[in-house]
């Protein structure tokens, strides 16, 4: 059984870069902080926005949100300030060769 889900190469997405990224129904924004992947859900959960079109602070760990500036850790997607309060979901990320691949 594989529980792991192609998501994309790893040079899609550029170091210090937030990138969405469709599934099927679900709409997923990739960070790649230069080290590591991360994904979490990409609509921010204050309102209508994506968090991939938002600012990635690298140094903080945070996607900020481009319609009223909440801040989501994209490690684990927990709200981090005002004013998104609701954590974004986060998914496991596997790197396998040259692909991301995420537990959906
Ligand atoms: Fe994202 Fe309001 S829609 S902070």
């Amino acid at each position: 059984l594989n529980i792991w889900t192609d998501l994309c190469g790893i040079d899609e997405v550029g170091e210090g870069e937030a990138k969405a990224f469709l599934i099927g129904p679900k709409r997923l924004c990739a960070v790649n902080d230069g080290q590591n992947f991360f994904v979490v859900d990409d609509l921010c959960t204050h309102g209508v926005a994506y968090l991939s079109e938002g600012y990635c602070d690298t140094e903080e760990c945070v996607l900020e949100c481009p319609l009223h500036g909440g801040l989501f850790d994209y490690r684990d997607g927990s709200a981090q300030g005002d004013p998104a309060e609701k954590p974004v979901r986060s998914y496991a990320v596997l790197v396998e060769g040259n692909r991301v691949k995420v537990k959906l």
